[in-house]
């Protein structure tokens, strides 16, 4: 393996350790509370007949949930891959991979995300490249290569300039990358999903994206993991950067502001992740105008913690959850929640006025399903 392939693998399993052992969350929140959702005493409707099930790019989910884009590239990566797809074929569910760039620079690394698509043969499953990818001149031939090495229903192409920036070996330069994805979005068949990694997007950013020919945003804001915090402990012994990163740890748009954001923004599906950790977080989040949501961090967790048996009780536990809130707001299908009153905290409506949003019923029921 050449020296970059071993960095690439060597710090995505850093990523991984750091996350098990530290407090990778930001201090700050995603703003879901914020928004109240009105309790229904008399809620009409028995729990046996909530159907928490949405169609997503053509595919059934069982409920609105995917698993964020984690790993792969490693013999340890291609274990937790294999048992997240596993759930989540029998769950109904959908999943992301992490970044292939390391399987695409090495092809002895693809069979620690091909094991997703043989685990996994009917689920939504999604590839993973990096902008920084992008700029590279044989974009259109990566972005082929990440789809067809896990017969891909989406790429997703993550944004993370803060990441690149604070990780020394990380790529610092973002000219020219609206006109690539336009090219990419064109030269593809399959649909492109842009998300972030935990900084959130902003409305202008989502209409350049919808100028561009995405298929679908994962919004994937600040509240969740935080890429700054992973970054300071891994640069513990360079004081100055420990610093700097520490500085950014809070930086990012709010989860369930940035869903506002982009909601008013434009009419695309839209993925909420970023913080989302309850099946509360879930309703309030398609509440506000997602389609589905994602989740991250807890999933790795989960995995550390009881293997793949620990990874199906967390996803079962959201989509009960899920189903008690839809009982409690009185709604039997997943579209009715767009539907629900929500009460949005003084802070928050300040935040949408100075923003220019103004977020009626009709704005948040724009998008995939509804
Ligand atoms: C260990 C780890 C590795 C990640 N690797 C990737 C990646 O390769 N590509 C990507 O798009 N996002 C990656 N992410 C970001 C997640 O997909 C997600 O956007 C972010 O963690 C916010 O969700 P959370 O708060 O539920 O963790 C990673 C997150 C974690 C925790």
């Amino acid at each position: 393996m050449s020296r970059t392939h071993s960095n690439i693998v060597d710090r995505k399993l850093e990523h991984i350790r750091i996350c098990l052992e530290k407090s990778v969350e930001m201090p700050t929140t995603t703003w879901f509370e914020e928004i109240t959702l009105i309790h229904k005493a008399l809620p009409e409707v028995d729990l046996d007949d909530i159907e928490t099930s949405v169609e997503f790019l053509g595919k059934k989910l069982s409920a609105p949930i995917i698993v964020s884009s984690m790993t792969g590239g490693h013999k340890i990566s291609r274990n937790i891959n294999k048992a997240i797809a596993k759930v989540v074929e029998d769950l109904g569910l959908g999943m992301g991979v992490g970044s292939q760039r390391a399987a695409i620079e090495n092809p002895e690394l693809e069979y620690t995300f091909k094991i997703v698509r043989e685990e996994a043969p009917s689920a939504l499953i999604m590839g993973n490249i990096g902008c920084s990818q992008l700029l590279r001149d044989d974009f259109i031939h990566i972005a082929r290569r990440a789809v067809n090495m896990i017969d891909a229903d989406a790429l997703l192409v993550h944004l993370n300039p803060l990441q690149e920036i604070i990780q020394p070996e990380g790529d610092k330069k973002f000219h020219g990358l609206t006109d690539r994805l336009r090219e990419l979005t064109s030269a593809m068949t399959t649909p492109i999903i842009v998300k972030e990694v935990g900084c959130g997007i902003s409305m202008e950013v989502a209409k350049i994206l919808e100028k561009c020919g995405v298929y679908a945003i994962d919004i994937s804001g600040a509240g969740g993991t935080s890429f700054a915090a992973i970054e300071k402990y891994r640069r513990k012994e360079d004081e100055l950067m420990a610093a700097i990163a520490e500085t950014f740890t809070t930086w990012g748009i709010p989860t369930a502001l940035s869903l506002c954001e982009v909601r008013y923004a434009t009419s695309l599906p839209l993925i909420a992740s970023g913080g989302i950790r309850t099946g509360v977080d879930i309703a309030k989040a398609i509440a506000l105008g997602a389609d589905i949501t994602g989740i991250a961090l807890p999933v790795l967790r989960a995995y550390y913690s009881k293997g793949e048996e620990g990874v199906r009780l967390l996803l079962i536990r959201l989509i009960e959850e899920l189903k008690i809130c839809m009982l409690l707001l009185g709604v039997r299908e997943v579209k009715e929640l767009k539907r629900v009153p929500l009460v949005f905290s003084q802070k928050f409506r300040n935040y949408l006025q100075q923003r220019g949003i103004v977020y009626t019923d009709e704005v948040r029921r724009r998008g995939g399903y509804c």
